[in-house]
């Protein structure tokens, strides 16, 4: 386990593959699909995978409810840093029995500020540091609150056994133009 590192990079892209993911409803080659959550207009999310590494970040075994883990993807950049939490309800994207094993980069997606504040009762983490963004992890990250206008980048998982492995992203990191360099 690692903790997050701060972020000095400015976002200079504005592609948002989200927003096309959301809307298009369709899967592309080398995605995968998530479940679909009432409130998002989609019967399924498509996300990329193909080109990712396969990481892994944990065991679910070792995983208590709400108590986060650190953790960087898709590779050690400081841009990189990612949050892995057991919610204790199910969630868009969740894995486990319950559904409730979710990941995200914690760069706001405003201007990059660093969210470490976890709100457990509200299941959301933030507000940013910076201008208060605030982002709902049960659906994907969407935000909730502040300036923000993208959800946070998700980090897709699969289990292997107890293994818990990261294996793409849906949505852009904060000052990158591609996750992959
Ligand atoms: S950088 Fe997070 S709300 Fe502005």
């Amino acid at each position: 386990m690692n903790t997050p590192k701060s972020n000095t990079k400015k976002k200079s892209g504005c592609f948002n593959r989200r927003e096309f993911l959301f809307t298009s409803g369709v899967a592309v080659s080398g995605s995968i699909l998530l479940p679909a959550l009432p409130g998002i207009n989609t019967e399924a999310l498509a996300a990329e995978t193909i080109g990712y590494p396969r990481k892994k970040i944990g065991r679910l075994s070792k995983l208590k409810n709400n108590e986060p883990m650190y953790f960087n993807y898709p590779d050690d950049e400081d841009n990189s840093s990612s949050i892995l939490l057991k919610l204790d309800e199910k969630a868009g994207g969740g894995i486990g029995d319950d559904g409730d094993v979710v990941a995200f980069n914690i760069l706001c997606t405003h201007m990059g500020g660093e969210l470490s504040q976890y709100q457990a009762a509200d299941k959301a983490l933030g507000p940013c540091p910076f201008h208060q963004s605030t982002f709902d992890l049960t659906r994907h990250g969407m935000i909730i609150s502040g300036h923000a206008t993208e959800s946070l980048p998700q980090v897709l998982l699969e289990l292997e056994g107890d293994d818990i492995i990261a294996v793409g992203l849906l949505g852009l990191i904060y000052g990158r133009h591609q996750n992959l360099s």
